[in-house]
């Protein structure tokens, strides 16, 4: 695969010949380059556990997908949707895709709602690009890309749109312990867009923003309470509290598929805990995947319906 954009369908898609939703594996990248075929509802489930598709709203995106082939199986619904809705806990997209899919989950609907948030990425990106100004450095964590929504990026569509008109220096890439989807993931996406970007270790990011290295931070969300607290990657909470300390401003890029409007704040949302055996086998390990930024360290929140500023209990009502 060459350098460019990812099209959504080499992302994910459903293949009714077969029937079989095929997805590029992120845990392959980018040493290689691999689709993985889901012929089940039950074994998108587990891609999506194992973080063969992962990020907030690619992981909608696929469980849509995932029911529309048990649909065009004959599986039963009920328990495809169970399935799939148990597969991981913290990115409200995943319920929210699958009651978008209703009562007649069809592959129409999925790909409908496929485009609708490649869409939406396109429209925040290009309301987020207003954050920045020319020369602007940046820093972000984790993976908000192309790969995490389907197509063209959240918290990357947004660098995307700044680089485009011209405002955007370069990024520092958080590496994202422990999975790496920094270090492996937005550093392929940066490089393939000819982005100028260096990896860091996630521990580096003070210093290079007490040295005056680093202008805003951006990152993707996993689900928005309606008081702003916003969940997203292990150390999005740090990176908020360095930049707090050094002035800089935080931003979160999500689309509205990732607002969560009935669980009033941060406490509410549930945290993932993953196996342990990702850090470590030799001794015991707690392994939280997302941490809580509380709204209080957001500069702003931009989803595609524009630039969204505190109090956030009324610019995202
Ligand atoms: O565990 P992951 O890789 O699914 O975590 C992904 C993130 O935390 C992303 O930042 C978030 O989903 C936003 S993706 C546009």
């Amino acid at each position: 695969m060459g350098r460019g954009d990812l099209e959504p369908e080499q992302i994910v898609r459903l293949e009714e010949d077969g029937p079989a939703v095929v997805l590029l594996d992120q845990r392959r990248l980018p040493e290689e380059v691999v689709d993985l075929r889901c012929a089940t509802a039950a074994e998108v489930a587990e891609a999506i556990r194992d973080l063969a598709v992962r990020g907030a709203p690619a992981i909608g995106i696929a469980a849509a997908y995932g029911l529309a082939l048990a649909a065009l199986r004959g599986d039963d619904l009920a328990e495809a949707e169970r399935v799939l809705a148990g597969s991981r806990p913290t990115a409200v997209n995943l319920p929210w895709a699958l009651a978008q899919m209703g009562e007649e989950p069809t592959p129409e609907r999925a790909r409908a709602l496929h485009e609708e948030e490649v869409e939406r990425c396109r429209r925040m990106a290009a309301h987020a690009a207003e954050l920045f100004q020319r020369g602007t450095r940046a820093l972000t964590h984790c993976n908000a890309g192309g790969l995490a929504t389907g197509g063209y990026g959240s918290a990357v569509g947004a660098l995307r749109a700044a680089a485009e008109r011209g405002l955007l220096e370069r990024v520092l890439v958080d590496e994202t312990r422990p999975l790496l989807q920094g270090a492996r993931l937005t550093a392929w996406e940066l490089e393939r867009a000819d982005i100028p970007h260096a990896v860091i270790a996630d521990s580096a990011a003070g210093a290079l923003m007490a040295r005056g290295e680093v202008d805003l931070v951006v990152t993707g969300a996993d689900r928005i309470a309606a008081n702003g607290d916003t969940a997203n990657k292990i150390g999005t909470y740090s990176l908020a509290v360095l930049a707090a300390h050094h002035q800089i401003p935080f931003y979160v890029v999500a689309p509205t598929s990732t607002l969560d409007r009935v669980t009033p704040d941060g406490a509410g949302i549930p945290i993932e805990e993953r196996d342990p055996a990702e850090l470590t086998s030799r001794f015991p390990a707690r392994n939280p995947a997302f941490d809580v930024t509380p709204a209080a360290l957001i500069a702003a929140i931009v989803t595609e319906e524009g630039v969204h500023r505190p109090p956030y209990e009324d610019s995202l009502a």
